[in-house]
């Protein structure tokens, strides 16, 4: 990196980091899991982040060509910062990925999406075959949706649509996510709109279901993926 960056190097989490502790001790175990010539699928969230920060420490320790695929810009960024190369699903298949969650359930299905990336954290999740998804025990349901809507990515001019179909698969509360830092909602990095939705049931062909309506880009529910839950 030659660039000479104030916004660079001034880069850090924006938010507050919840269980510090628990996430370093699972940072420190994801990075001894690094090999050398590894292709990192890399997810989102501040769990992400304390990974990220542990093994970029031990790259440059130890010389490792390790390259990253991010799931999204703030990530590409804190990798441009950290000094770990990117590459992407053109060039390179992941070996393995890092990620967080919002809730796991007894079978390890997964809501994500409270970062909208999710789009990319599945499409990465698709693509690796090894997946570790690190969380505490506060992500932890006996039921999808207990604590969080399913997030769901929209072709703009599809939401009316949509919004209809989903309320026909049982879909109670529909909220277009608004945006923090713009007026309006928040348009994601594929430039679509995020719905997040709750469901009195959300069965083992929700997935599907949503995924099937013309317009749905891909949905925050991750049921049944091969992953491996590692507990900050
Ligand atoms: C991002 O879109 C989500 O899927 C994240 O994985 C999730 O929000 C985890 O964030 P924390 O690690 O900050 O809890």
């Amino acid at each position: 990196m030659n660039w000479q960056s104030d916004i660079l190097t001034n880069l850090e989490w924006s938010g507050t980091i919840i269980n510090l502790e628990g996430k370093q001790k699972v940072a420190n175990e994801i990075a001894t899991k690094v090999k050398d010539g590894d292709i990192l699928g890399v997810g989102s969230g501040s769990t992400v982040y304390v990974a990220l920060i542990t093994i970029a420490k031990r790259i440059k320790e130890e010389g490792l060509k390790v390259k990253a695929i991010p799931t999204s810009i703030e990530i590409s960024l804190f990798c441009a910062k950290l000094g770990i190369p990117l590459t992407t699903l053109f060039e390179n298949k992941p070996d393995w990925l890092f990620d967080g969650a919002d809730e796991v359930d007894p079978d390890k299905s997964l809501i994500k999406g409270r970062g909208g990336a999710l789009f990319k954290e599945k499409l990465l999740i698709s693509s690796s075959s090894k997946n570790y998804i690190i969380v505490d025990d506060s992500k932890l349901v006996k039921k999808l949706g207990t604590n969080f809507p399913v997030p769901i990515e929209i072709f703009p001019t599809a939401l009316l649509h949509v919004e209809e179909e989903l309320k026909k698969i049982g879909a109670s509360e529909l909220q277009l996510r608004p945006a923090k830092g713009k007026d309006g909602p928040i348009i994601t990095e594929n430039d679509n709109l995020i719905l997040d939705a709750r469901f009195h049931d959300i069965g083992k062909d929700m997935e599907r279901a949503i995924k099937s309506i013309t317009g749905v880009i891909e949905s925050g529910l991750f049921i049944n993926y091969n992953v491996e839950i590692l507990m900050a």
